[in-house]
């Protein structure tokens, strides 16, 4: 179909995620046709290199034959199986088996979901439950970080500290908190690790001793906070975090759907520091965007708690038609093996390019600070390096700096209040890195020459 007719059929017809319906109206879809290895093409025939993987999910980049073969197989062999009615299929059992052996020692059972939003979903689903058959009904209070993102489901987007996820969906419920991010560039406190991870640790007890101890469920937390805006906290954060839940007694959830899978560099974000949470969630890598799969992880006390809380004769009613589908599950596996066949690897040995070429743009005067984790890094733009003062809203620079980049060549995240998310495929190579930071400085050249941009700088 000409790409003419896919606009206006778009425009009439599909509703996107987030976005603003009038103005996505306006400018129309942008419609994309092919991807091989970072890189995507769009349907004017345009090669873009792709800096985000997808939706930060297309960990091992596109066009893998290995992983179209897999699916295919099993789609051939046994495109559904039901998880209901005890019922079970190969792939899905052996994933299970699989991502418990990769996984913190302290996860030991797992539901797979179709995404990120409904393993929080589920997630959020299971503690209620778990408190319950514990009998300590009143403990209903969950807690996240500020700027933290944990999708949009009807409950998990009011975990989601981002107010647009908010506005007029009556969110977030009055059982759910949050104490602030940890944000080391803009941290009031200074950008001290010791002094950062004291008053998260600080907060999150104030804020358990302000609702009661006895009614707060549980503890959400990403490892970094992408959505957010690519937020890295000190390293040994995390653990922190951990030790304070479990002095609290409250269960501590890590929600590793974009850190997860090499995207930090280990398999997972908690493995660098020891972290062993009583649940996880996780999507994207798993299978790197190739078909839909998500997973809740959670600890033996959780799945043993809710198992006997649950009667001899009820079924525990939690349940979805494509849990545990199939085809995904055969995609998971083999996006595995490539992980563990190199891909891990190759992320762990280039982000030290990648980290020096984001700060090399330190340089550049609309750039105000560089952060990364593995591959996964962010740019901040000011308007003053000093103040660190952001540039006003009215100016639109996330779409100024979105559009420019897609005219060079690049396909990045350009977050509302100006920061540059970047997560590339582990496949990237150093030639990549080349090109993305060589398009990345053209862009930014470019949108600091629109006199507007100029004017608003101090
Ligand atoms: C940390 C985190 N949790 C949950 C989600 C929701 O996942 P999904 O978009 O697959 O529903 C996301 C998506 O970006 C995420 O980043």
């Amino acid at each position: 179909m000409h790409t003419d007719n896919l606009v206006t059929l778009d425009r009439g017809h599909l509703v996107h995620p987030v976005v603003n319906y009038r103005s996505h109206e306006q400018r129309g879809v942008t419609v994309l046709t092919a991807g091989r290895g970072a890189y995507l093409q769009d349907s004017s025939g345009r090669e873009l290199l792709d800096a985000f993987s997808g939706l930060w999910c297309v960990n091992t980049g596109y066009g893998h034959e290995s992983i179209v073969s897999a699916a295919e197989e099993q789609m051939r062999r046994l495109p559904y199986a039901t998880g209901y009615f005890h019922f079970g299929s190969e792939p899905a059992i052996r994933l299970a088996a699989k991502l418990v052996e990769l996984t913190p020692a302290s996860l030991q059972r797992v539901y797979f979901t179709m995404g990120g939003s409904d393993a929080v979903d589920s997630a959020i689903r299971f503690i209620v439950n778990y408190w319950n058959a514990q009998g300590k009904s009143e403990k209903k209070h969950f807690i996240t970080l500020e700027r933290g993102y944990h999708g949009s489901s009807s409950q998990g987007a009011g975990l989601t500290a981002l107010p647009v996820f908010h506005r007029n969906f009556d969110l977030p419920l009055p059982n759910q908190h949050r104490i602030p991010s940890p944000y080391p560039y803009r941290n009031p406190l200074g950008s001290d690790p010791a002094a950062i991870i004291e008053a998260s640790v600080a907060a999150l007890r104030g804020k358990v001793r302000e609702l009661g101890t006895d009614r707060v469920a549980a503890f959400f937390c990403e490892p970094i906070q992408g959505s957010g805006g690519v937020i890295v906290p000190p390293k040994g954060w995390l653990k922190a975090m951990q030790e304070c839940c479990q002095e609290l007694g409250i269960l501590f959830v890590v929600d590793e759907v974009i850190t997860g899978f090499g995207r930090t560099g280990p398999m997972f974000a908690c493995e660098a520091e020891g972290v062993t949470p009583d649940l996880m969630t996780l999507a994207k890598g798993l299978t790197a965007g190739y078909a839909p799969m998500g997973a809740v992880m959670m600890s033996e006390a959780v799945y043993q708690g809710i198992a006997e809380g649950g009667g001899a004769e009820f079924p525990i009613g939690h349940g979805h038609t494509y849990s545990a589908h199939p085809v995904s599950a055969a995609v998971a596996l083999e996006v595995l093996r490539l992980y563990e066949d190199g891909l891990l690897q190759n992320g762990i040995a280039l982000a030290p390019r990648f980290e020096a070429g984001l700060r090399s743009m330190l340089a550049h005067p609309l750039v105000g600070d560089a952060r990364s984790r593995g591959f996964l890094g962010a740019l901040e733009l000011v308007a003053d390096k000093q103040s660190k003062e952001r540039f006003d809203p009215s100016l639109k620079l996330a779409d100024r700096l979105f559009e420019a980049a897609y005219g060079n060549g690049i396909i990045l995240r350009a977050f509302a209040d100006n920061v540059l998310g970047f997560a590339p495929a582990l496949c990237y190579t150093s030639n990549d890195f080349d090109l993305l930071f060589e398009r990345l400085e053209r862009t930014l050249n470019a949108v600091l020459d629109q006199p507007e941009v100029r004017q608003a700088l101090r």
